[in-house]
């Protein structure tokens, strides 16, 4: 076992490094100015996009769209489990059963990230494998593979980053309390999240509460297109939302106090990021209040610790219940802020109240093989620009950025997936932008290492930097693997 001190990048919100990097080369338009000279060679140019010193670059996963062995080692059931295996509510009939069987293959796996050179690796822990029954008794089994994962990452190298709920939620505690309607959930997450804390803080110094409220709070309890498949009336779909910031708030307390080093914890959220449609000061700042009011169930209530005014006002009636206790647990001070950003919203300054409109995406707007993603890499400027002026956020992680694309193998069995390459370039630009301009962004994570389940997509949706061949398993890395590569290997954008 390791030192978490001796992880190989230091920690995310460690004393302040701030390293604002100058542009090398600006210059000026003005007449009479001198000419630019253009860079001399590729090198140069990159140089000029480079990121601060300890950048940490790495790749996310989550326990169900990878792991597979879904009902093995003691393993409970989770509400996406049940869900996939219910006939109709996934593409083609796929399920996380096998996945890319991970549990087994996990040390290949470390194999093929650590050759991209990626330095952190973000994987979730599956509630259901640790605790079966959601609570009570935990399975020595489960933890044995994040066990394993965990040493198996530091002796190659790379920072784990542990997420403890992304999505996956016991089955058992659905049947017996109703998943997230019942406070009893967020304690019962709030239990496992300690344990966690407890068995893996030596190894482990950095904690993802819970991923992106928003998604299965209201694809799964209001839309019912995520498991568990409920379609629940406003007031009860608000009593989830704030169950679950409850359920983070009270696992920011439980690792750290059963933590055996000092540990970092944040979240990781898919914020509505706010791209002012014209790049002025009127519309920039209306982009930042719509940015304060378009995410007020979730991370405005975070770092603020209360639900805005605007907030209340729509939800009337339908608001949540909730008492002061609740929201001083809820803002309970994180380490970072995780940003998953796939997405722009649009937004533009108007007289009417309340000062912003969304624009809506053109119908030829770009978009990506994921029917959700339109293509906007200003949100990567704006989102944690936003983040970091609205609440004064200290350090701030792209947790999840990616691009859905439907590769095919060429002849010489390599996908060349120039879109994934175009995206990612694009958007590492602007990130560099905001890093430039000494916003704290101290990592980025791809979305994602390998193809993996895609929710409601199935398989036939590749979110991966490797290409995952189904259903032979075999793994390849893309021309994007090799581009993401470069990029980690001179810290800049290539
Ligand atoms: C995010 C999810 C992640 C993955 C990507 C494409 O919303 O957090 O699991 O599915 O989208």
């Amino acid at each position: 076992m390791r030192d978490k001190d001796d992880a190989p990048a230091g920690t995310i919100a460690g004393p302040s490094r701030r390293a604002v990097m100058k542009l090398a080369g600006a210059s000026t338009l003005a007449a009479g100015a001198a000419t630019p000279a253009l860079a001399a060679t590729a090198d140069d140019a990159s140089a000029a996009l480079a990121f601060p010193r300890g950048f940490f670059w790495g790749g996310a996963t989550s326990a169900y769209q990878i792991e597979g062995a879904w009902n093995e080692d003691g393993k409970g059931p989770s509400i996406w489990d049940r869900f996939t295996h219910m006939p109709g509510k996934i593409r083609n009939g796929d399920t996380g059963d096998t996945a890319l069987d991970h549990y087994r293959r996990f040390k290949d796996d470390v194999q093929s990230i650590k050759a991209l050179g990626i330095k952190t690796y973000r994987f979730s822990i599956s509630w259901p494998r640790l605790f079966p029954d959601g609570a009570g008794e935990p399975n020595a089994k489960g933890l044995d593979f994040y066990d394993r994962l965990t040493d198996e990452l530091l002796a190659n190298g790379i920072t784990p980053f542990a997420t403890l709920y992304h999505w996956d939620l016991p089955q058992a505690l659905q049947d017996r309390v109703g998943g997230w309607e019942s406070r009893d959930t967020a304690e019962a997450f709030a239990d496992y999240a300690g344990f966690v804390g407890e068995k893996l803080s030596d190894r482990i110094g950095h904690f993802i509460t819970i991923n992106e409220f928003s998604t299965f709070v209201d694809l799964g309890y209001g839309r019912g297109a995520h498991a568990p498949g409920l379609k629940l009336p406003l007031p009860r779909l608000n009593q989830v939302r704030h169950n679950a910031l409850l359920g983070h708030g009270l696992a920011v307390a439980a690792p750290r106090a059963q933590a055996k080093s000092d540990i970092r914890i944040g979240l990781a959220e898919n914020i509505a990021a706010c791209v002012p449609v014209v790049e002025t000061a009127e519309h920039a700042a209306a982009a930042e209040h719509a940015t304060r009011e378009l995410n007020a169930g979730c991370l405005t209530a975070i770092l603020e610790g209360r639900y805005t005014n605007a907030f209340l006002a729509s939800a009337g009636a339908d608001a949540p219940k909730f008492t002061p206790e609740d929201m001083k647990t809820i803002s309970a001070p994180i380490d970072f802020v995780g940003l998953n950003i796939y997405s722009p919203k649009y937004v533009r300054a108007v007289d009417a109240a309340p000062g912003y409109e969304v624009v809506a995406f053109a119908n030829s707007h770009p978009r990506t093989a994921s029917s959700w993603q339109y293509i906007g890499p200003e949100a990567l400027y704006w989102g944690p620009r936003h983040v970091h002026k609205i609440w004064n956020v200290g350090a701030i992680l792209i947790s999840e950025n990616g691009c859905g694309t439907s590769d095919m193998l060429a002849v010489d069995g390599t996908v060349y997936d120039t879109d994934r390459v175009m995206f990612l370039r694009a958007n590492l630009s602007a990130l560099q932008r905001a890093t430039a301009e000494g916003i704290p962004v101290r990592g980025y994570l791809v979305w994602s290492l390998f193809d993996n389940f895609e929710w409601t997509d199935g398989y036939a949706v590749r979110f991966g930097v490797i290409h995952v061949d189904y259903p032979n398993l075999i793994r390849a890395p893309k021309l994007s693997a090799s581009y993401y590569s470069e990029v980690i290997r001179r810290n800049a954008v290539v």
